[in-house]
Order: structure tokens, then C-alpha cells, then sequence
């Protein structure tokens, strides 16, 4: 039977690399994948320290049990360059940094211990998509994905896809091919049993089929009871495929969901019905430590998308991110663009055929997950190439018959060969930089496509480096962030044309010295690196329905000098209430009902208030005796949600939360620490240091004393073993703050 099992613990990590001396133990300090190479300040770093070559090494007994079995190591991801040996032979290469890689042992491995070392360069190797020009992100270095060691008979299940077709009629399908991996070229008989499983885990079909060759198709039909996958109730399947030859068995699972999903000229449909797409782009990147975050922030990342943004689409820009990340989408329900490696720039054509095989092995890899709902087969921003994008687009075809392909431009009048054409629209701003257009949210379709139809469209990116704003900006300017996003998405909800758009960004991300604020980061997310929102986060938030959450979120930090001219007015609340009342000092309460004549198209339009609201200036001006002030969110005429503000505030209190308080062994936790005033409000300008201390089998992330970025500030703790771990947080005037968490290798979902 397969074994597939973590190989992170117990490697050893040094900088520099010696090919002659890879067959012997180096000095190295003792690390746990996932791993960075290089741990980054938050800001303000030489990104070229991680541009070099690093070697991880890890001794391990091959088991007597191994003894006929094919051994393999499987590498979830490692950055950018690597190269495997096996007690000093060389054993695997793998010139990418997001898609999986094996190294083989079987036959190589030798009694009692062996050494596995392995090169990591971080170099920006030209022959590497996506380097060979200027990229906005960091791409890190290390084995900061997962490594597995993997055992199985010589015969084996080597990949599984299964498909759902006309998922609407009655009584569904499902057409499955399995590949066999036969390294030892034996000659094929047994049996491929498939199962297929309800979420609670019943049989509800199953089928076998001899084995003649290395793929084998099998197909149901009548399948009855079936529930779709969707947002909603994002319903999960299981495949269970089970190989018995004579060398063994083996057997895989898989999970998938039922579910169709379209883009037509007018618009997207997920099993038929039509969808709005709304969405964020996510980086994979964290602060200090980059890519590697594993499991639990990657699923973390998810939810937060989801539950908190209330998004229904990610795009994974711009590469294929960790199946933990996608495995989370399925069980959410969350839609997926997925991409391959590249930002603007296209090599010559050897760097071309490694994009090529770069949609193979993402499409391999994540053929299976309802959550992907669309390939993207272009290199992000990249100027057409007829022959290069007409084999990406073969490719994926061939490889994928359920999915569109798609590929993301930001040039017009670029040469269609996908079914989708995407749009990075940039436009909204560029009347400040001499654009011959007034503010345009938007450009029509047939404009930015320049063919005379209509085609399948949506918007891929939008605002950005078009109005950086960071978190503890200017309420005035995060004010304007915001309408920026508005008027955006309203855009988008009112042109049939458009299935939908995915903002920039959705969370602050570290970034090359040519982009970004000097500081190497880019502050285009409506979130930032610790994922704490921006005002312009509850953009997307209120388009959710109040029954899902009330939402209320006036984009104010209530106080009377921060806007130029002093004042609070237009003041926009972001809302999904029907009104929201206003209660201050001694005025009236009044109430105010959302602005459809401005942003008619959004599911939710925000509330404002207005100065003409106001003509004697007895609410929100400069110079009038700053009060305190109560905003009510009501819902079929029910009071559901408050904001309230305080015209004084000071300093109160230190709030710790953990996103959560049980882990597993190995998981890292994400622990936002706030610095509130006497409502519970963030104080946004407060830039006092904090000491982060960890305690128990937990390891901090980052460094022990950092300073509050407008009032808040974020940190991870990644379990080492089980048992309590405690997080005290200190600062001069607010005290001691402890957390408790525990980890347990049984509390991982
Ligand atoms: C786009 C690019 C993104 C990001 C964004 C900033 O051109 O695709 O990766 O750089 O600009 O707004």
C-alpha cells in the first residue's frame, strides 16, 4: 500500500553551494521545511540577498520495508533552481519555483543511512520564467513548499482526472482516466477499481476495468442524489481509485465536485447560473519570510477571501499557488483563475517550451479541483506571440476539455487565441497623467479587444499601482481609494459584457526595488501584509448579502483635522443595511439610504453623506465641537449593526487575537495585536513598539520587536511539536498581553 508521508523535518540549511562535496554532511543549521532561504526585514531590504545559491541537506535510514518498492521524494515547490543528489549523485533537476518536482531513489538507496542533498539557487536565472526582465514581486528562495517521501509499489497510480459533464441533466456522469506510473517497465495485468463516494463517505458508484495500458478509462453513468458543487454549498466528492497488479496495490483519492462552469458573451455561469464575478488577485507572499507559510496560513489566506472579503473569485497571481491554498477553495467554495509563471516579459524558445511545460504541470496538477474555474495560459502583461500562445492554448485544450483558457493582457487590440479574453484596465486615473478621456471606470469591451464582436471578457486587474495606499494613509485618500474601487466594480455589475472583475490586490506584498514605495513594498492591497483591512477591504465586503453579515463601515477615522479642509464630509459608509442612521451631540437622528444614483449597478451601494447634507455645518465640519458619534445599520427596519466613534480618543487598550487558539504541530498561526481606543476602535496613527515574546513549542516568525503600523500589526508563531505555546505581547503604556495556544498533531482539520 502507498505511504505517503512529510519530509520536513530534520534537514540542515547552509548558504552556498559545493557540487563536489554534495555526497558529504556539511555544516548547516537545523531548519523545518516549509523554509526560507533568506528571512526579509518587513521593509527597506537588499532584495538580491536571496539571489544565490543555498544547499538544504537531511539524513535518513531507508527502511528494510522499502526493499522492491518504488521510492520517490516529491517536492511540492521549491525556489527558483533545483538540483537533488542522493549520496552525492544527481538524481533530479527542476528549473521551476511553483511547480511540483519528484526525485527518484528507487535502486540508489543504500543500507542503513543516506544523505539527500539538495541545491536551491534563488538567482533570477534568465532561462527561468518568469525572470529575464524587471517583475513586480519577490520571489524568495528556499523549499518553502512541502516535501513528501512517497512509497509505493512498481506499478502505480501516477496521476487521476475526473470529469463531470452536463452536470444540469437529471442523473449525472463521470469519465475518469487514470495514468500509471511503471518505471520499471513491467508488463502490465491486474485490475483499476474506482469508487466514487458521497461527502459522507457512502459508495454511490463504482466501476473496474482491466489494465492494458498506462491509462485507463473508466465511465458512470445514472448517477442519481447527486448535490453540485457550488458557492454556497461548496459539496465534495471522493474518488477512490484502487490499482492491484502483481507487483502490489496501490490506491489514491481524490476528492472533486459536480459542477459546470461557462463564460459566454454575456457573462459567467457556475452550474447554469449566472455569476458576477468578484475578486481580489492574491500574492502567496508573507512578511519576513515570503512564500514559506505552510497549510494552515495558505487555508487561512482562503478563508480570509471568502469570510472576511466576501469574495467568489481569487486569481493566483501570477503562478500556480499551493494546492493547500486550492484544497481550501474546493471546501469554501471560492472560484479560482489560475495562471502560470510570468510577468510581462517572454524569453527566447527554450524559455518559452519551460512555460509550455509550466501549463502542463499546472493543469496536472490541479485538473481535479471545482474551485479552478479558468487557465490562465499567457505570461501576465506579455506582448503577443502567435506561436507560443498558440501551443499554451492547444495544450491546456488537450490536457483539459471542462475549462476555458484565458490569458491576461494589458495591451489592447492583443490577438485573441483564448476562449476568454482578460483585461488588466488600468484606465481609471490616467486623466491625471494626460489620458485624453475623462475619469473613465472602464473601457468597453470592443475597444480594448478591437474586434468587432462581443467576446467572452472579464476584468483580471484594476486600481493598483494606479493609487497605492497604505494603511495608515489619510482618510481623505483611503477615502478616494475606495470610490476608486466603487466605481470600478459598479462598472463591471452594470456591463453584461464584462463577467466580472478582479481588483488589485488583495494584500500588501513585498516587491522589487523598481516598484513599490522605496520601501520594496507595494501597498496596492485593500488589505495589508498582516491581511488587516483597508477601508477599501469592505468595498467587496458589503456587496454580501446582510443575512450572510451586516456590514457598516464608514470610511472615517472620525476626527476633525486629518482631510485637507478639515471635516469628515462626503463621508461614505461602506453599508449592505437598507439605511443607516446617524446619531450625534445633540442633533436629531437622521437616517440615509444608499446611493443608487451614483453606483446603481452595485449590489450594495454605499451610503453618503454629503456636505450639502449639512448646509449649516452642524455635522462633520471643521471647527464645529468635535462630538462623539453613533452610525446604525438597519435591515428590514431593525436595528443589526453600530458604528460608533469617540470625539476624544486616547490610547485604552491592547487586544491579542490568534486566528485561532488549537493548532496542529506543525501549523503557523497568524495573531493580529491591536492598539484600541476607549470604544474599540484601532487608534490608525499609533506607531509604538511592541515586544513579542513566544514561550512552548512555538517558533516566532519574524522579529521579537516591532513597531505598530497605524495601530495594529501582525505576526506568526509556527508550531514545533504539541503543547502549550504562550505569546506575550508587551507595550510601555498598555501593558502585558498573553495569548495561549495549543498545538496537537490531532487538532489539524
Ligand atoms: C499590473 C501587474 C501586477 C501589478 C499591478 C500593479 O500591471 O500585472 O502584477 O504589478 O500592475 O498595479
Amino acid at each position: 500500500m502507498r505511504s505517503h508521508v512529510a519530509f520536513n523535518d530534520g534537514w540542515t540549511f547552509a548558504p552556498g553551494f559545493d557540487a563536489a562535496r554534495a555526497g558529504e554532511v556539511l555544516p548547516g543549521e537545523p531548519v523545518t521545511l516549509p523554509h526560507t532561504a533568506v528571512e526579509l526585514p518587513f521593509a527597506y531590504f537588499d532584495e538580491k540577498s536571496y539571489g544565490k545559491p543555498f544547499t538544504y541537506q537531511k539524513r535518513f535510514v531507508a527502511d528494510a520495508d522499502w526493499a522492491g518498492q518504488e521510492v520517490d521524494l516529491v517536492f511540492d515547490g521549491a525556489m527558483a533552481d533545483s538540483v537533488v543528489y542522493l549520496n552525492g549523485e544527481r538524481i533530479a533537476a527542476h528549473a521551476d519555483g511553483y511547480t511540483p518536482f519528484e526525485a527518484r531513489l528507487t535502486g540508489r538507496l543504500r543500507a542503513g543511512e543516506n544523505l539527500i542533498t539538495v541545491k536551491i539557487d534563488g538567482s533570477e536565472n534568465p532561462a527561468i520564467p518568469p525572470f529575464g526582465a524587471r517583475i513586480d514581486y519577490l520571489t524568495y528562495a528556499g523549499i518553502y513548499r512541502d516535501v513528501w517521501l512517497r512509497i509505493t509499489a512498481p506499478v502505480s497510480i501516477a496521476n487521476c482526472k475526473i470529469e463531470t459533464p452536463d452536470v444540469l441533466a437529471p442523473l449525472k456522469r463521470a469519465t475518469v482516466a487514470i495514468e500509471l506510473a511503471n518505471p520499471q517497465n513491467l508488463p502490465l495485468s491486474g485490475t483499476v477499481t474506482v469508487t466514487l463516494r458521497s461527502p459522507k463517505g457512502e459508495t454511490i458508484a463504482d466501476a473496474s476495468a482491466p489494465l492494458e495500458a498506462n491509462i485507463v478509462q473508466l465511465a458512470f453513468a445514472g448517477l442519481a442524489d447527486i448535490r453540485l458543487w457550488d458557492l454556497a454549498s461548496p459539496t465534495l466528492y471522493e474518488m477512490v481509485v484502487r490499482l492491484a497488479t502483481a507487483s502490489g496495490i496501490d490506491e489514491r483519492r481524490v476528492r472533486f465536485g459536480f459542477r459546470s462552469v461557462e463564460f459566454t458573451t454575456d457573462g459567467f455561469r457556475l452550474n447554469g447560473t449566472p455569476l458576477k464575478l468578484l475578486g481580489l488577485n492574491r500574492h502567496q507572499s508573507f512578511p519576513y519570510v515570503g512564500y514559506a507559510l505552510g497549510r494552515a496560513a495558505q487555508e487561512r489566506d482562503a478563508d480570509i477571501l471568502k469570510q472576511v472579503l466576501k469574495l467568489n473569485i481569487v486569481r493566483t497571481s501570477h503562478y500556480p499557488q499551493s494546492t493547500w491554498f486550492l484544497d481550501r477553495c474546493d471546501e469554501i467554495g471560492l472560484l479560482v483563475f489560475e495562471e502560470i509563471p510570468g510577468w510581462q516579459h517572454v524569453g527566447d524558445k527554450a524559455w518559452q517550451e519551460a512555460s509550455v511545460e509550466n501549463v502542463r504541470s499546472m493543469i496536472r496538477r490541479d485538473w481535479n479541483h471545482p474551485s479552478v474555474v479558468i487557465w490562465g495560459v499567457r505570461v501576465n502583461e506579455s506582448k503577443d506571440n502567435h506561436a507560443f500562445y498558440a501551443e499554451t492554448n492547444r495544450l491546456a485544450r488537450q490536457l483539459d476539455t471542462t475549462r476555458p483558457t484565458s490569458g491576461v493582457r494589458c495591451i489592447v487590440e492583443s490577438e485573441l487565441l483564448e476562449d476568454v479574453y482578460a483585461m488588466n484596465d488600468f484606465i481609471l486615473g490616467m486623466e491625471e497623467i494626460g489620458g485624453n478621456r475623462p475619469r473613465t471606470p472602464l473601457r468597453p469591451q470592443k475597444e480594448v479587444t478591437g474586434l468587432d464582436r462581443t467576446v467572452p471578457y472579464m476584468i483580471t486587474e484594476f486600481a493598483g499601482h494606479m493609487y497605492p495606499t497604505k494603511v495608515y494613509d489619510q482618510e481623505q485618500r483611503q477615502a478616494e481609494h475606495v470610490t476608486r474601487h466603487l466605481e470600478v466594480l459598479n462598472a463591471a455589475y452594470g456591463d453584461p459584457e464584462i463577467a466580472g472583475a478582479i481588483g488589485w490586490c488583495a494584500f500588501d506584498y513585498n516587491t522589487h526595488k523598481d516598484f513599490g514605495s522605496g520601501d520594496r513594498i507595494c501597498h496596492h492591497g485593500v488589505m495589508d501584509m498582516f491581511r488587516e483591512p483597508k477601508f477599501a477591504a469592505f468595498v467587496y465586503a458589503s456587496q454580501c448579502e446582510p443575512s450572510d453579515e451586516a456590514i457598516l463601515k464608514p470610511v472615517t477615522f472620525w476626527t476633525r483635522g486629518d482631510r485637507n479642509h478639515g471635516g469628515v464630509l462626503p463621508l461614505i459608509i461602506l453599508t449592505n443595511c437598507d439605511e443607516v442612521e446617524l446619531t450625534s451631540g445633540n442633533m436629531p437622528p437622521r437616517r440615509f439610504a444608499p446611493d443608487r444614483a451614483t453606483y446603481p449597478h452595485l449590489p450594495h451601494p454605499p451610503v453618503i453623506i454629503r456636505r450639502e447634507d449639512y448646509p449649516n455645518e452642524e455635522f462633520g465640519h471643521w471647527g464645529m465641537g468635535w462630538q462623539n458619534v453613533t452610525f446604525t445599520g438597519y435591515v428590514g427596519g431593525k436595528p443589526v449593526c453600530k458604528a460608533e466613534f469617540v470625539a476624544d480618543p486616547v490610547a485604552s487598550s491592547l487586544v491579542v487575537s490568534p486566528d485561532a487558539t488549537r493548532i496542529g504541530a506543525s501549523d503557523s498561526v497568524r495573531v493580529i495585536v491591536r492598539a484600541l481606543d476607549q470604544m474599540g476602535n484601532r487608534l490608525p496613527y499609533m506607531f509604538e513598539p511592541i515586544g513579542i515574546d513566544v514561550t512552548g513549542p512555538g517558533e516566532l516568525v519574524g522579529p521579537g520587536q516591532v513597531s505598530l503600523i497605524g495601530g495594529s500589526v501582525g505576526f506568526w508563531i509556527t508550531a514545533r511539536g504539541a503543547g502549550e505555546i504562550t505569546a506575550t505581547i508587551t507595550h510601555a503604556r498598555l501593558g502585558k498581553v498573553g495569548v495561549k495556544i495549543t498545538s496537537d498533531a490531532g487538532s489539524r482539520r
